[in-house]
């Protein structure tokens, strides 16, 4: 059941200190400093990585792969359904990842297979033991984050993340002290979010608007577009995340004082993201700051939603939550049908 929330979106939202937990569970050795994935004993990764996966988790993915490619790993990620072998060079180094909560999407599978003929290596990182394509990969590392009901995906994303940052370590074969601890302390940063945020009235003020804008760069980009997929999804309304960069090559012609923009500013280096934010400020729209460091940006925000101080690598995962509850109480206040949305189905089975 929904254990007294309005919604399984809501109690999944608040599942993921747990969901993050479980993914962790018996793969991080703090006194090693070390992160091991028994799953994945038999891998072997010699050359390029190619993600493929759609929607929520394709976001997953492209945090994922920054995360490789900071390693030195090259990685590239590929929407399922653009796939196509033909066209991008596959060799038997390659491993092709699967980012797929359910395990069943169709255009992922199929990617998946494609990948197979071709004698590359595959991997499955799903949610679903048995899933499809667990068993059409040769490696499956699952993200345990326990079943999800809501169609908008919310903790497995947490998970996806917390899966691939493991996947990077294991892949480049060394893990600082930092990125450990990092990942120790992110279920208790997870609950702090949970319970500290501010977002109801940051819903109430703007459930009216024209359309929603989420910026945000480097690790902060993906959550941007995860952002705005959420908001579509359940409340129907208009929403664009892009780089934080891109704002300038077109989509501040949409900005008004109708299009409050929301801007991921997290981490040691916001001054390019804040003059962005300045930007659109001179436009007149309302700014809702995501932000670890409220003093730096306060000035420049309508709203600030705080998140605590996790690095480069964690912070962004934390942001994210903030958007999530953005999403789930402007959708709440509109009375949308939350858990199921029109025209949308929890896993997508055709191409
Ligand atoms: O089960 P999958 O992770 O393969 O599903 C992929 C997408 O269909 C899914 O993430 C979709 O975008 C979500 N409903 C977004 O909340």
């Amino acid at each position: 059941g929904k254990s007294g929330y309005d919604h399984y979106m809501l109690k999944e939202i608040y599942e993921q200190p747990k969901a993050i937990r479980q993914c962790l569970r018996e793969r991080v050795h703090e006194l090693e400093g070390s992160v091991t994935v028994d799953e994945l004993a038999e891998l072997e990764c010699g050359g390029p990585v190619q993600f493929v996966a759609c929607g929520t988790s394709y976001h997953a993915a492209l945090y994922g792969a920054r995360l490789l490619r900071e390693r030195g790993i090259p990685a590239q990620c590929f929407l399922a359904s653009e796939y196509d072998v033909e066209s991008i060079p596959v060799t038997k180094e390659t491993v092709v990842v699967g980012v797929t909560q359910s395990g069943e999407t169709a255009d992922t599978v199929s990617a998946l297979r494609a990948a197979n003929r071709t004698g590359a290596t595959t991997l499955a990182l799903t949610n679903v033991v048995g899933s499809s394509a667990a068993r059409e990969c040769d490696h499956v590392m699952y993200i345990r984050a326990g079943p999800e009901i809501g169609v908008a995906a919310t903790k497995t994303f947490a998970s996806q993340q917390v899966a691939l940052a493991m996947l990077s370590r294991v892949l480049s074969e060394e893990c600082s002290t930092e990125f450990v601890e990092g990942l120790r302390d992110l279920p208790d940063q997870v609950q702090r979010v949970l319970d500290g945020s501010t977002v109801r009235a940051v819903a109430e003020a703007y459930e009216d608007a024209n359309a929603y804008f989420f910026i945000g760069r480097g690790y902060n980009a993906p959550v941007a577009l995860e952002g705005a997929l959420k908001m579509k999804e359940i409340t129907y309304k208009h929403a664009e995340g892009f780089a934080a960069g891109e704002l300038k090559h077109g989509p501040l012609a949409l900005v008004t004082e109708k299009t409050p923009v929301f801007a991921l500013l997290t981490g040691s280096n916001i001054s390019k993201t804040l003059g962005n934010v300045k930007e659109v400020e001179a436009r007149d729209a309302p700014v809702v700051a995501v932000t670890d460091s409220p003093d730096e940006v306060g000035q420049y925000a309508d709203y600030v939603l705080e998140v605590p101080e996790a690095g480069p690598w964690f912070t962004p995962i934390l942001a994210n939550i903030q958007l999530q509850l953005v999403s789930y109480w402007v959708a709440n206040r509109m009375g949308r049908s939350i858990d199921k949305p029109r025209n949308l189905a929890k896993s997508v089975t055709v191409e």
